[in-house]
């Protein structure tokens, strides 16, 4: 090897190893929302009130004091609105009402009231990129009617010069498996459909569309909701066709065999446009608009995206816009998924974002949600509590999916009880790689029947098989748990100016264990120290930090750690049990 290439891998090697520090964002007051502690609710499988056994609003009225009690600022709903279910919910038929199954307006009213008094603020999913094919709108756009003959993205498609049949305009698949165009008789041409057939395209090309959807947020915002989860926005335009009115075909990506994923192909056309990120801007201008003229607190953005950093980025806003407060930060889930649970992946997931995220914006992080599997599942049970703690020390925002504040894990669907469209648009030997039936199993209040989510007799989906052990009621009475340690890290983050203003240093220290500190003049200093290894550690923490000699205070440990909260430890020799994960202070 030549010289210079041997030094530069040197100084690469020295650079990986040295801490990263991040100073705090500013210290201007900070809106509610950047230190916020998001929660999703999965509404279908959150709580039901009236024995369908499919969760309901009321259902979530009823433990809003669940909630308060946990501490957590704000939740976030997957959507309520009238569906008839393909996608269970994402598929939406009227942005303007309510899904009987799950309520009446009144009783979302009744549901804001209540969350109002217990000073916790509600957010919806947003879904604009597509409609249900039962939408009237749809219905309209099929018909031709007026004002609705490009509410959607329609195409004659083209003429195969050797068969003479009609084909699809282009090659492009959606995401549940299969081509991303529809044939529909009446209208005679194809729509574009990014996900399941039943989910027609919204066309953004049409200004129309965009005045309907900016009515939606109008419309909710009006019923006191503080902000939207924008859902699935990669996809939200398409490439203009050329002047021929032809779309161009994505060429094969090579990740994968199967003709029917959508990964066959590249999406170069079909995600990540530029007229995308000018969209979000808008939506944030209407969002503002109503803050000034109405008053109240602010209300977000949470935009959801798996696109690359370079893109993902953008919704921020720039220099002379503002943008979407928070796009979500998946990097928690996806550099894991890819990689595999060790100190040095959780560094470069945390590096990805902080290093590419544009100056004085708000960082968040994303342990699960309803798309992936459970957290506990994903990372191995016994590191539910220290990722718990990671995403509650690091600065910023943390987002929560429902049940990871008691370890609930995957639950076994077979093919035939399979509802997700993902999984049923694929077969028998391969759906457990698609379904998303196994993160969505009713809440697990209980251990007694049906876990407490339902007084009826079913659940919409079977019940994971742990419920009897990890559940609220018992989390709530066990002297330690889960659930006792995502209260007490809550609280913490709650509490502590550190936590909530302080700088940022952290370091993968040794192939397992990994320690972010946070900082803040004239406040006490926060450590957390996990092992990601299944061996036992000594650490010795002034490696890290020079300063760092004092003794530390044990705050919190996880479940399985042999440490007494209280007790004083010597950083230059901490010993770690295999997973274990500490929160230290220097106080
Ligand atoms: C993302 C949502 O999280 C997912 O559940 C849904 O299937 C798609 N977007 C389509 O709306
Ligand atoms: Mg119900």
């Amino acid at each position: 090897m030549e010289l210079l290439s041997l030094l530069t891998l040197l100084l690469l090697a020295i650079a990986s190893n040295e801490a990263c520090q991040v100073q705090s964002s500013s210290s201007e007051t900070t809106d509610w929302w950047q230190t916020a502690q998001f929660y999703q609710i999965y509404p279908r499988s959150f709580k039901d009130s009236d024995g369908d056994g499919i969760g309901d609003l009321n259902g979530i009225t009823s433990k809003l004091e669940y909630l308060k009690d946990l501490g957590v600022t704000a939740a976030w709903l997957s959507p309520i609105f009238k569906s008839p279910m393909v996608d269970f919910g994402y598929d939406i038929s009227d942005f303007f009402d309510i899904q009987p199954e799950y309520g009446t307006l009144k009783d979302f009213r009744a549901l804001i009231k209540r969350a109002k008094e217990l000073d916790l603020k509600i957010v919806l999913d947003f879904v604009p990129n597509h409609s249900s094919n039962e939408s009237e709108w749809f219905q309209k756009s099929v018909k031709r009617e007026k004002g609705y003959e490009d509410y959607y993205v329609w195409h004659d498609g083209k003429v195969n010069s050797t068969t003479g049949k009609r084909e699809p305009p282009t090659n492009w698949l959606q995401y549940f498996r299969g081509s991303a165009w529809e044939w529909n008789d009446q209208r005679q041409q194809y729509y574009l459909h990014q996900f399941a057939v039943q989910q027609p395209d919204l066309n953004y090309r049409n200004p129309l569309v965009v005045e309907q959807m900016k009515r939606v947020l109008r419309y909710w915002l009006n019923e006191g909701v503080s902000g939207f989860r924008c859902d699935a926005l990669p996809p939200l335009f398409e490439v203009l066709p050329d002047g021929d009115g032809q779309f161009p075909d994505e060429v094969v990506s090579g990740s994968t065999e199967d003709e029917e994923d959508r990964d066959y192909l590249t999406t170069t056309y079909i995600e990540n446009q530029p007229e995308t990120i000018d969209m979000v801007y808008q939506w944030r201008t209407v969002l503002d608009d109503h803050k000034r003229i109405y008053g109240g607190n602010s209300s977000v953005l949470l935009i959801e995206t798996y696109s690359p950093a370079w893109f993902t980025m953008q919704f921020y806003g720039n220099r002379s816009t503002e943008g979407a407060h928070l796009p979500f930060n998946f990097n928690l889930i996806t550099v894991m998924e890819q990689k595999g649970i060790s100190a040095s992946n959780v560094q470069e997931a945390i590096d990805l974002w902080l290093k590419n995220m544009p100056a004085g914006r708000t960082p968040n992080w994303v342990l699960g949600n309803h798309d992936k599997r459970r957290a506990a599942s994903r990372y191995g049970k016994e590191h539910i509590d220290g990722m718990n703690m990671l995403v509650m020390i690091l600065p910023g925002v943390s987002v929560t999916y429902q049940g990871e504040e008691i370890g609930m894990t995957d639950g076994e669907i077979s093919w035939e009880d399979t509802v997700d469209p993902w999984g049923c648009n694929s077969n028998p030997d391969i759906y457990e790689q698609y379904t998303r039936d196994p993160e969505r199993t009713p809440f697990q209040w209980t251990g007694g029947t049906n876990a407490g989510f339902t007084n009826g007799s079913t659940t919409w989906l079977p019940l994971a098989a742990d419920y009897e052990t990890i559940n609220v009621e018992k989390e709530l009475s066990d002297g330690v748990s889960h659930l006792k340690i995502y209260k007490q890290l809550v609280a913490l983050r709650r509490s502590s100016k550190t936590l909530q203003n302080g700088s940022t240093k952290y370091q993968t220290l040794s192939e397992d264990i990994f320690v972010v500190q946070r900082s803040l003049t004239k406040s006490a200093t926060i450590v957390l120290v996990i092992n990601f290894g299944s061996v036992a550690k000594i650490v010795d923490l002034s490696q890290f930090d020079k300063n760092r000699t004092e003794s530390l205070l044990l705050l919190i440990g996880s479940i399985d750690s042999t440490k007494k909260k209280g007790t004083r430890y010597d950083p230059k020799s901490l010993s770690l049990d295999p997973s274990e994960a500490l929160v230290l202070t220097s106080e």
